[in-house]
C-alpha cells in the first residue's frame, strides 16, 4: 500500500468517518460547468430521461427505479446520472482534486466497467438484441469531443514543448 497517493489516505479517513465510497450526489448540473460537452452528450441519451419511460405509478416503484432511476430515493436525482456510473461527486468534483487521477478515484470516481453496465442491462431489460458492451460504449459517447478539448488545450499551453514519447503511455 504504498501508491505516491497513500499520503492523502489518513486525512481522506477522516473525513469519510470511515464510510469510504458513500459520496454524496452533486447532481449532473455540477458537472456540466467543467464537461459541457460530456453534458450535452448525456442529455442527448436515453439515460437522461430514463425516468420519464415510467408512468407516474411506475416512479414510484422500486422494482423500475432501481434501474431507470436508482439513485433517487436517497439523493433526489433523478434518470441514470453522470454520478450513476462515475460514482458520487461530493469529494471528487473540487477541481484540484479532479486534475490529481489518483486522489479523484480514492475519492470516489469510478472508472464505469462493462461490469457496471450488465447490473441495469442485464437479460431482464426490455432490450431486442443482447448487451453489447463495446456498441453499446458508441451510443452513449460522451468523452470524445471532451477529450479533443483536452488535446487542442495541452497543445496550446505547451507548443514550444515535445510531446511526451508514446511509449510512456501505456
Ligand atoms: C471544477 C471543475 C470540475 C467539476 C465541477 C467536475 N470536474 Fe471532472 N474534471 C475536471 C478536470 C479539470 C479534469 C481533468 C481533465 C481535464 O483537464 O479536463 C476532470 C476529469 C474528469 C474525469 C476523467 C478523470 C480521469 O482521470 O480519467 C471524469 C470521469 C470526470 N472528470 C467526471 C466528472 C463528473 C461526473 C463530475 C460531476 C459529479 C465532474 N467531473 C465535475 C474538472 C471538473
Ligand atoms: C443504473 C442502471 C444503468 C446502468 C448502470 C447503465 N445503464 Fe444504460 N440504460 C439504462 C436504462 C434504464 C436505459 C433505458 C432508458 C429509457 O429509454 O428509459 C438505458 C439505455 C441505454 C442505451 C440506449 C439504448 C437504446 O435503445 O438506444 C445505451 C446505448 C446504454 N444504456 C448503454 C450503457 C452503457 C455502455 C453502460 C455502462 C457504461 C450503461 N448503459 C449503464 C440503465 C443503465
Ligand atoms: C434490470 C434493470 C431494469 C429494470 C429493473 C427495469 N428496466 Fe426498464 N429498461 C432497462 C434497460 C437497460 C432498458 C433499455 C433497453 C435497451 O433498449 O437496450 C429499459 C427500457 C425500458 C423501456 C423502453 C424505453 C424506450 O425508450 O423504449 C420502458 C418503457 C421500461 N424500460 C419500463 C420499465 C418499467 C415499467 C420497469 C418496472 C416494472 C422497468 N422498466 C424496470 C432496464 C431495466
Ligand atoms: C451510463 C454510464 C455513464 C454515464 C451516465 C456518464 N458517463 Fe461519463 N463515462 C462513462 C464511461 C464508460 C466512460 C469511459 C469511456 C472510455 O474510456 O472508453 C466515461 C468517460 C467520461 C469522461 C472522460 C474521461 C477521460 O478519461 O477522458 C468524462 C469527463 C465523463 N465521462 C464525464 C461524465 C459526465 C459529466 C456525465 C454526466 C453529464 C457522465 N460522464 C455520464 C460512463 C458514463
Amino acid at each position: 500500500m504504498r501508491a505516491p497517493g497513500s499520503r492523502v489516505l489518513p486525512l481522506l479517513l477522516l473525513a469519510f468517518g470511515g464510510a469510504a465510497g458513500a459520496a454524496d450526489f452533486v447532481g449532473p448540473d455540477s458537472c456540466k460547468g467543467c464537461h459541457p460537452e460530456a453534458y450535452e452528450a448525456w442529455m442527448q441519451s436515453k439515460h437522461a430521461r430514463a425516468e420519464n419511460s415510467l408512468s407516474e405509478q411506475q416512479k414510484k416503484d422500486g422494482r423500475c427505479l432501481s434501474c431507470h432511476s436508482p439513485d433517487q430515493a436517497a439523493q433526489a436525482t433523478a434518470s441514470v446520472t453522470c454520478e450513476t456510473c462515475h460514482g458520487g461527486g461530493q469529494y471528487y468534483s473540487p477541481e484540484y482534486v479532479m486534475k490529481d487521477p489518483e486522489l479523484s478515484r480514492l475519492v470516489g470516481l469510478v472508472d464505469p466497467s462493462e461490469k457496471q453496465c450488465r447490473t441495469c442491462h442485464d437479460a431482464s431489460s426490455p432490450s431486442l438484441r443482447p448487451f453489447d458492451f463495446k456498441e453499446s460504449l458508441k451510443a452513449i459517447d460522451h468523452w470524445s469531443a471532451e477529450r479533443a478539448r483536452r488535446a487542442a488545450r495541452a497543445d496550446a499551453s505547451s507548443s514550444t514543448q515535445a510531446p511526451p514519447p508514446a511509449s510512456t503511455k501505456k
